[in-house]
């Protein structure tokens, strides 16, 4: 019921909706519609009332709210299923127990999560209402080896809907992050559950620091965000629906063509390793090279110091 009563408030666009209109339309008494109402603003919506007119949904952008993503979001399979929390330890956690049961494309958000998780064991710092905490259930018919490129078609879809959105200067440090500035603005984390030939889920992950105005000391000179870019606000909603939009297109060329090309078109145009020489971190070990090219797998092939041609399949680089 509460859905629904948010699904009306939300196409009667601002405009007011009267407590009996409402219990008609539902069968349910105007008391009810009333306590419906309460626990909505409890919840965080904004819902302005009057004893002559009703209800008014108060669209605030700040809160990210699933029925107002799925009005304007443009794609068939990506977010045909969203679910949005206040907060929650870890989207991509979350994801992890609903998958088995989630449908494909299932995508999951977050206010604030309390222990983002990062690669390699690393936190994620993930603040109230500041980033875009979002993870994406995927169940392709791929074998395990080319799941890397789930990450690859989020990177270039995060980049691109950030340069659209934004007009920041987005570029992708293979294969995970999207720098501004040499600055981390994004970090994606992939994962996946299956066996040696076949996927059962794929979890993608997406941290991308929106509205942020400081971060932690431990993140402080290497992680930036949109807003100290651009100098302003930034409309989550309006980034996340390009996101998932951009992801669409990408993921479903790659499932029906077979081929990465589109997305390797934005990940070489936007690349901020091509032709720069690395750092690449093995464990303990740090070996420099230089980046010759991205192949059409989505590998790294890098020119190293002492002469030797290597590909690298993913792993820790630094600039
Ligand atoms: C990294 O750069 O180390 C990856 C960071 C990934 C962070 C995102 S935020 C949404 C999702 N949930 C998590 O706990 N982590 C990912």
């Amino acid at each position: 019921m509460k859905e629904k009563i948010l699904k009306e408030l939300y196409t009667h666009q601002g405009k007011y909706v009267s407590g009996e209109e409402l219990s008609e339309k539902f069968q349910v008494s105007r008391t009810a519609i009333w306590k419906h109402m309460n626990n909505l603003k409890k919840q965080g919506y904004t819902i302005e009332t009057t004893h002559k007119k009703g209800y008014r949904l108060v669209e605030t952008t700040e809160k990210l709210i699933k029925e107002a993503l799925k009005e304007h979001l443009e794609t068939e399979e990506i977010g045909q299923e969203i679910l949005c929390f206040d907060s929650i330890d870890s989207t991509n956690n979350y994801c992890k127990k609903i998958a088995k049961d989630a449908v494909h494309g299932t995508v999951v958000i977050s206010e604030e999560q309390t222990v983002g998780r990062g690669r390699l064991g690393r936190n994620w710092s993930s603040p109230k209402g500041e980033g875009i905490w979002m993870s994406i259930v995927l169940k392709p018919s791929i074998p395990p080896t080319e799941g890397m490129k789930m990450t690859q078609i989020a990177a270039a879809s995060v980049c691109k809907a950030i340069r659209e959105i934004t007009d920041v200067e987005a570029y992708i440090k293979w294969p995970n992050d999207i720098v501004v500035g040499g600055k981390k603005v994004c970090g994606i984390l992939t994962e996946m559950a299956g066996e040696l030939h076949k996927i059962d889920y794929l979890i993608v992950g997406m941290g991308i620091n929106v509205n942020n105005q400081e971060f932690p000391e431990e993140f402080q000179g290497i992680a930036t965000s949109l807003t100290i870019q651009k100098g302003k606000k930034i409309d989550r909603k309006t980034l996340i629906l390009c996101i998932l939009k951009t992801f669409e297109e990408l993921y479903q060329h790659y499932i029906c063509q077979g081929t990465l090309e589109k997305t390797l078109e934005i990940i070489r145009l936007y690349s901020a390793v091509l032709g720069k020489t690395i750092r690449i971190i093995k464990g303990e070990e740090e070996i420099k090279g230089k980046v010759l090219e991205i192949n059409d797998e989505g590998l790294l092939k890098v020119q190293l110091e002492d002469g030797r041609q290597e590909m690298l399949i993913s792993g820790e680089i630094s600039i």
